[in-house]
């Protein structure tokens, strides 16, 4: 079915100011819960796209305060920093670099490559991250991300959790480990899908013509919400958000 919040365009030159504005109200009830913006991001297109709805200033009145922004990876691969497969290095060359100085500069919480030989315990280094950062002063079932920018693969992936993965039946652990992953490079830590679903806000972001095979999956048939897309669309309801273009979304019936 049509999920409650789609917004379609043309494409990304209109895309882009809409997520803006989206992003900065998300910042708005952020910073006004708790004075700071936590938001998770994941990497393939997506930081590009983020990039321009972020740096380009034709996009439209605000303020973002990256000061207060706390960044962390829905997921990321096992590699050095520095490595073109490196979700870190592509937010950090698409965004962060190209901030100007004047606006701040985001926390951010990148992997810790001590553990490059041995993902499970990076994903066990980053929850512990993550535990001190939103668990603190009481201890919490889930932390909650104040925003989730996600990506939706051809298969329905999304971060690094794939279409019948054992991992999405983890109810507990909020960083798993993917030693194997369909999509290269195989070695990977992800938020685990309850983690994903408890989400204040979550966007989806998909453009392009290569993605209107699995929209159509996720929005018309029944199958498609047994998909990780559709497992956090239909668990989170209305706190998600879909920024599509109409590319993406061509022969979509939404019954
Ligand atoms: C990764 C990404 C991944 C991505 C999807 C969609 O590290 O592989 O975080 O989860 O979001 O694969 O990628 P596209 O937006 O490039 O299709």
């Amino acid at each position: 079915g049509k999920p409650p919040n789609l917004f379609a365009f043309q494409g990304l030159d209109d895309l882009a100011p809409s997520l803006r504005a989206y992003i900065l109200d998300a910042q708005k009830s952020a910073l006004d819960r708790h004075h700071v913006f936590r938001v998770a991001l994941s990497g393939g297109s997506l930081p590009k796209v983020l990039a321009r709805a972020l740096l380009d200033e034709k996009n439209g009145e605000g303020v973002i305060q990256y000061d207060k922004w706390e960044i962390f990876f829905a997921d990321e691969r096992a590699v050095p920093l520095d490595h073109e497969d490196s979700n870190y290095r592509l937010v950090k060359q698409e965004i962060l670099d190209k901030i100007p100085q004047q606006l701040g500069k985001p926390t951010v919480y990148s992997i810790d490559v001590k553990y490059l030989d041995d993902v499970q315990e990076m994903a066990d280094q980053y929850e512990k991250t993550l535990v001190s950062v939103f668990a603190a002063r009481d201890s919490v079932k889930l932390p909650m991300f104040d925003l989730l920018l996600l990506g939706c693969g051809p298969d329905g992936h999304t971060c690094s959790l794939f279409p019948g993965s054992p991992l999405l039946r983890e109810l507990d652990a909020w960083v798993l480990s993917i030693s194997d992953s369909p999509k290269p490079p195989p070695k990977r830590i992800t938020l685990s899908l309850p983690v994903t679903q408890h989400g204040i806000k979550i966007a989806f972001i998909a453009t392009g013509g290569g993605k209107k095979d699995i929209m159509k999956e996720i929005f018309d048939t029944e199958e498609g919400q047994q998909l990780p897309c559709g497992l956090i669309n239909s668990a989170a309801q209305e706190r998600v958000s879909w920024f599509v273009d109409h590319p993406a979304i061509e022969g979509v019936s939404f019954p």
